[in-house]
Formats: C-alpha cells, sequence, structure tokens
C-alpha cells in the first residue's frame, strides 16, 4: 500500500496554488453546503494547504485542519500567516483515527481526499464519532459515473498511487446511510477539467502526462460520451465529476 505522504510531500506549494483547490467558486460551494455559524467549531480532515480550513474560517469560531503529510500542513501555515488568519490550528492525524473525543465538532468537512482513504467505512463512522449530535458533516470528493470511472481509475492511480478510489453519489449515499447519517444533500457536478493542471499538481513530467492524456483520448463507448475529451489549442480538456453532499447526524 503506497504511502500518500510521499505523495504530497515535495508538492504541497502546488496545492496552495491549484487551478481546482483555491478556486473562490469552488470555496463558495463549499461554505453554501456547509452552511456554518458564527460560534461553530469545524474539523476540516485531509485539510492539505488548508483552501476549504480557509474558506470556513471567516464564518466560525474556530477551524481545525487535519492532515497526515507534515509538507502539506507546514503550507498551510505559511499561508495562514500570510493571509494573518488567526483562527485556524493545524494536527497532525489519520482521518481513519481522529484523536478527537465523541461530539466534539459542530462541522464536519473533508474536500478532494476521500479517494485516498484505504478504509472508507472508518473514515465515515470517525466523522460520525466525532460530530456533535444534530449537526453536520459535508462531503466532497471526485466522484466519476461508472464507465469514465473506469477509464479515469487507471489514470489516477498512475499519476498519483496513493489513489484508492472514487466512489460515485449513490456509493457515497449508501455507506453515509449506513454509519447513521441523513443524507440531506447529494448531487454529482460536472467541471470542463483542464487535464494539463491536474497533472501539474501532481509534477508529472511530460512523457507519462502524454501517455495518460492518450488514455482518456482513447475512451470508447459510454465512457467517451462521458468524458467528452477536447483539445483545445492544443491543450487537452476532458469532463471531471464531484459528489457534494451535505449528512446530517440525528440529534
Ligand atoms: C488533494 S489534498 C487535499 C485538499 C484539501 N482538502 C483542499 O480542499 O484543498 C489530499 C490530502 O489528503 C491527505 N490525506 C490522505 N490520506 C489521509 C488520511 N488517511 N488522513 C489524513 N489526511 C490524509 C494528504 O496528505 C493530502 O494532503
Amino acid at each position: 500500500m503506497p504511502d500518500v505522504r510521499d505523495s504530497f510531500r515535495d508538492v504541497a506549494a502546488n496545492y496552495s496554488k491549484s487551478t481546482f483547490h483555491s478556486s473562490s467558486t469552488r470555496l463558495q460551494e463549499v461554505v453554501d453546503l456547509a452552511q456554518p455559524k458564527r460560534g461553530d467549531l469545524v474539523l476540516d480532515v485531509a485539510t492539505g494547504t488548508g483552501n476549504t480550513a480557509f474558506a470556513l474560517a471567516p464564518h466560525v469560531r474556530r477551524v481545525i485542519g487535519l492532515d497526515l503529510t507534515r509538507e502539506m500542513l507546514a503550507e498551510a501555515r505559511k499561508v495562514a500567516a500570510e493571509r494573518q488568519i488567526l483562527n485556524v490550528d493545524w494536527v497532525i492525524g489519520d482521518a481513519e483515527r481522529l484523536p478527537f473525543q465523541d461530539d466534539t465538532f459542530d462541522i464536519y468537512s473533508v474536500r478532494a481526499a476521500p479517494h485516498h482513504f484505504a478504509n472508507v467505512d472508518a473514515f465515515i463512522g470517525e466523522a460520525f464519532r466525532v460530530l456533535k449530535p444534530d449537526r453536520d458533516g459535508i462531503f466532497i470528493d471526485c466522484a466519476p459515473p461508472l464507465p469514465a470511472r473506469d477509464v479515469l481509475h487507471v489514470v489516477e492511480v498512475r499519476r498519483d498511487p496513493s489513489h484508492v478510489l472514487s466512489l460515485t453519489v449513490e456509493e457515497w449515499v449508501t455507506r453515509l446511510e449506513h454509519a447513521g447519517f441523513e443524507v440531506e444533500a447529494a448531487e454529482a457536478r460536472e467541471l470542463d477539467w483542464n487535464y494539463e493542471d491536474w497533472m501539474g499538481n501532481q509534477n508529472i513530467g511530460p512523457e507519462l502526462s502524454a501517455q495518460l492524456a492518450e488514455l482518456i483520448e482513447a475512451a470508447e463507448g459510454e465512457a467517451r460520451v462521458q468524458l467528452h475529451p477536447e483539445r483545445r489549442e492544443g491543450k487537452l480538456w476532458h469532463a471531471y465529476w464531484h459528489a457534494l453532499i451535505r449528512a446530517h447526524k440525528p440529534g
């Protein structure tokens, strides 16, 4: 099993500038989904360089950003200092074994990371455990529809060997309900995806990048219809999907 830290320790600076991860539109989406309140204590799991934590921070009392990779948190600390964001703290830890007591947080958030987690039920169980009753978790992750997932899975694993699996929205809902959550909102949102930027986040070299582009452009049947790969001024664009989910822990 590849160590996720090997995938992220040398690319931390990319993630605080990434087109997707730092987009103000995408971060507003996080705030809209989470519906934060002034006094809230938030746990942002697999916070990386803190993009999601920073989006929620102005709306709440405090955010704790947790991540396995020390270097990602070092970048988050640097950005927090530059932007003078004072109500964020950083904790090294594992989404599947959270170092917090039961019923601690008003909001649990996780974005663009569960596809790395080996044990989805353990991570969702931990989300449920640390949330206060009658409060919500938000879960945002890549979530391609099935035929496209088969193509993208091969690409994802070669781009980043710590990729495990992207769940579909339906799979998400089943797992969350199994853990005791009531799913309040669940949608798959399609984006026009800049392939080159995506490869750039992981510093993928030109040779591997070209090989993986070929896999997407060679997609056939339903996968091709879903991915609709297209060259614009020589650069590859294709569809990419995220699940946007808000789930309620009953009171
Ligand atoms: C793409 S980055 C996260 C981006 C960030 N959530 C955002 O919204 O910008 C993925 C992060 O997941 C972290 N990660 C992967 N597996 C983890 C685990 N089991 N527990 C905690 N963090 C994990 C990695 O260290 C990495 O920083």
